[in-house]
């Protein structure tokens, strides 16, 4: 269901026009109907945004409506927050207050505050990729891990976060209609129904929302992002990212996420971008939301698990072997290889989606039935710790 909002009080319609800036679709009530809302029965609205800049009184039905039903969010939007107001809006249960001079911005932020926070406390987990540079691996370990929980009978969702040309489509063999940035501009409307006319169904059991093969020079909003996410996870046992490196709004809105993995190769620009990347990331969020992951690893190589982790400050939480052959055959076919193959680099893939899944390391190799070698990969995990 998408998120549904009810402002009450408002004299004029910019606080309408605001919320609708941050992709939701309001609707409007007056004084009187906060009183019907106070109904045990009453059906509720996710966020109630109480207007009250015209008398500054937080009315006693608002913490009655909180009472009866803590789940509804309410933004309460004053002339000036004073300290006497404050208090008052927190005895009432309010969980938001923004005050003049009233901005786009700062509805937008508080009505995403809730999203993120609704969206935790509910199921679904979200698994995020993004490379340190570019042709890491990134889409590939992505699309197989995403392939992997839908092999393991999970409702699974793939979203291309790039907002043009993006090739998770092809990695998965499919051809969408639409894509990433039609479900952004309709966030209003996100329900099954109409998100499952936006996604298209791959063969490997994964629904994908395709990235646009368009350019495209709107910004992203974050907070569709945000509302995007907080459908996703309503809807989905997983959600997997694909993350593009360079879209700040698409890495401002990943709180929901449980990891952020920042994927790097063993050569020196990808493992400077890989401190980079993960320097934000760890800013933003925090380090232990942001692990390394090394693609094609090599144990030979010059630059180690060790100088990495040095540079990087971050443990490495797992490495996979490289196959060209197989990852190229898997990419031309749109045919992820975990479905199929038996090899060291589908064992390390369903290894380490296993462990996402919390499944016990030796059940995890298992789209091939072979579980010694899962075993031996899942000891990789964790191989240099803090
Ligand atoms: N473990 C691996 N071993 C060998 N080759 C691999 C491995 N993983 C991916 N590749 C190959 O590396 C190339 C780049 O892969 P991929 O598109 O997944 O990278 P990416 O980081 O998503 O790239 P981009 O930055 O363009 O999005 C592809 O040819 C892919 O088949
Ligand atoms: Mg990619």
């Amino acid at each position: 269901m998408a998120v549904h909002i009810t402002i009450i009080g408002s004299p004029d319609r910019k606080l309408e026009e605001s919320v609708r800036a941050s992709g939701l679709r309001p609707t409007v009530a007056s004084a009187v109907d906060l009183l019907a809302l106070t109904h045990p029965a009453a059906p509720q609205p996710d966020i109630l945004v109480m207007d009250i800049r015209a008398h500054g009184q937080v009315p006693a039905a608002l913490g009655v409506v909180k009472r009866q039903h803590p789940s509804t969010s309410v933004v309460l939007v004053v002339a000036e927050l004073t300290a006497d107001l404050m208090l008052e809006a927190m005895r009432a249960g309010v969980n938001e207050c923004v005050a003049e001079p009233l901005t786009v911005e700062a509805i937008g932020a508080a009505i995403s505050r809730i999203v993120a926070q609704r969206t935790s406390a509910v199921g679904g987990q979200v698994f995020a990729f993004v490379g340190a540079k570019g042709g890491v691996g990134t889409t590939t370990l992505a699309v197989n891990v995403a392939t992997y929980f839908a092999q393991q009978r999970h409702r699974t969702l793939f979203i291309d976060m790039h907002p043009s040309y993006g090739d998770a489509a092809v990695q998965l063999g499919a051809e969408p209609r639409f894509s990433l940035l039609d479900a952004l501009d309709n966030t209003h409307r996100l329900d099954l129904a109409f998100f499952s006319g936006l996604t298209a169904q791959t063969r490997a059991g994964v629904t994908l929302l395709a990235s646009p093969d368009t350019t495209t020079n709107a910004p992203i909003d974050p907070h569709r992002i945000r509302l995007l996410l907080d459908f996703a996870v309503r809807n989905y046992r997983y959600t997997v990212l694909d993350l593009p490196r360079s879209n700040p709004a698409m890495l401002d809105a990943l709180e929901v996420a449980q990891s952020i993995f920042v994927v790097t190769n063993q050569e020196l620009a990808s493992v400077r971008g890989a401190c980079r990347v993960a320097e934000a990331l760890s800013r933003r969020y925090s380090r232990e939301k942001v692990p390394v992951v090394v693609s094609r690893f090599d144990k030979s190589a010059d630059i180690g698990i060790e100088d990495i982790q040095e540079v990087v400050h971050a443990p490495v939480q797992f490495t996979f072997p490289s196959d060209y052959r197989v990852a190229v055959q898997a990419l031309n076919e749109g045919h992820p290889f975990v479905l199929t193959d038996r090899g060291k680099l589908a064992h390390a893939v369903a290894a380490f989606a296993g462990q996402l899944a919390g499944e016990p390391d030796e059940a995890s190799a298992p789209l091939s039935k072979v579980r010694a070698l899962g075993a031996r990969f899942g000891a990789l995990r964790w191989l240099a710790t803090s």
